[in-house]
C-alpha cells in the first residue's frame, strides 16, 4: 500500500476541486488503486456525486469529527470507497470551535484506515477555516485546482499566507501542485494560466483539464467521467493528470 494522503484545495467556489477529487480517485482506482474519498464540505456534492440518492446516508464525516465515531465508510465502485459528507458539515467550523486539538482530529482518524488505502484524496469546501486546516494537517500532499480566469492569485495568496500560519504547528506543510482546470483556447485564459504558472513554476503540473461539459453532466449520473464517457476529453485529460501525479 502507497499510503498517500491527498488533499484538494482553493479557497475559491466552483474550479473544480470536487469534480478533480472524484475524477482522479476514479482514475486511479481503475489502475487497481485502492482509493478513499473523504467529502468535507457541508454541500456533499462529491458524496452526490457517487450516492446521488443521499436519503441513503445515516452517519457523516460530520459525526466522526464531532463524535469520533469511526468513519462512516461506504463501498461505490470497485477499488473506490468514500466517507460521505452531510448538510451538518455546513456547523461544522462551530461545532468543531470548543473540541480539543480540533485541528488534527481528521489525521487521527485516518491513521486507523490509511493501511488499507494506496491514496486517500479529501476534497475541502470552499473556505480556509477549521475543517480546511483538519484537511491540510492530514495530507502529505495538497494540490490546488485552479481556473484561468481574472484574479485566480488573489486567492493563491490566501492560500499562501494560510500554509504559512499552518507552518507553525507543522513546518514541512507546503503545496504540492497546482493544475490548470476548466481551460478554455481564450486569450485571457492564457495570459493568466502564464502568470499562475511562473509564479508557481516549480509545483505546476504540465496537464490541464480542459471545459468539457461531460464532465458537468457526469456530475449527477452516479458515474465517474469514465464511465459516463470514457472518449470525451475529461476523461482523456483527467487521465493524463492523474498518471502524471501519481509518477511525480
Ligand atoms: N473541466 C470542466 N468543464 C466543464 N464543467 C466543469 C469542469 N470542471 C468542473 N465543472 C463544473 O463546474 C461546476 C463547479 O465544479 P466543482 O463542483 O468541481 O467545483 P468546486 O471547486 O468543488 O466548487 P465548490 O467550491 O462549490 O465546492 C460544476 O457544475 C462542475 O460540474
Ligand atoms: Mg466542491
Amino acid at each position: 500500500m502507497i499510503q498517500k494522503i491527498i488533499t484538494i484545495c482553493n479557497a475559491k467556489g466552483g474550479v473544480g476541486k470536487t469534480t478533480s477529487t472524484a475524477s482522479i480517485g476514479a482514475c486511479m482506482a481503475l489502475m487497481g488503486k485502492k482509493v478513499l474519498l473523504i467529502d468535507l464540505d457541508g454541500q456533499a456534492n462529491l458524496t452526490l456525486y457517487y450516492i446521488p440518492n443521499d436519503s441513503e446516508i445515516e452517519v457523516s464525516i460530520f459525526d466522526s469529527l464531532i463524535s469520533g465515531e469511526p468513519l462512516p465508510i461506504i463501498n461505490v465502485k470497485e477499488n473506490l470507497d468514500i466517507v460521505p459528507s452531510s448538510l451538518e458539515m455546513a456547523s461544522a467550523e462551530i461545532a468543531l470551535t470548543n473540541l480539543l486539538a480540533r485541528e488534527q482530529i481528521l489525521s487521527r482518524l485516518l491513521d486507523d484506515v490509511k493501511q488499507d488505502y494506496d491514496y486517500i484524496l479529501i476534497d475541502c469546501p470552499p473556505s480556509l477555516g477549521i475543517v480546511t486546516t483538519n484537511a491540510f494537517l492530514a495530507a502529505d500532499e495538497i494540490l490546488v485546482p485552479m481556473t484561468p480566469e481574472l484574479l485566480p492569485l488573489k486567492g493563491m495568496r490566501m492560500l499562501d499566507s494560510f500554509i504559512t500560519s499552518l507552518q507553525k504547528v507543522k513546518p514541512s506543510i507546503h503545496l504540492s501542485g497546482v493544475f490548470t482546470t476548466r481551460f478554455n483556447h481564450r486569450k485571457l485564459n492564457k495570459a493568466v494560466e502564464n502568470v499562475v504558472r511562473n509564479r508557481y513554476q516549480d509545483i505546476t503540473l504540465q496537464s490541464r483539464i480542459r471545459e468539457n461539459i461531460a464532465l458537468a453532466e457526469s456530475a449527477g449520473s452516479g458515474n465517474s467521467i469514465f464511465e459516463y464517457d470514457p472518449n470525451s476529453n475529461g476523461a482523456k485529460d483527467y487521465q493524463a493528470l492523474t498518471e502524471e501525479i501519481m509518477n511525480r
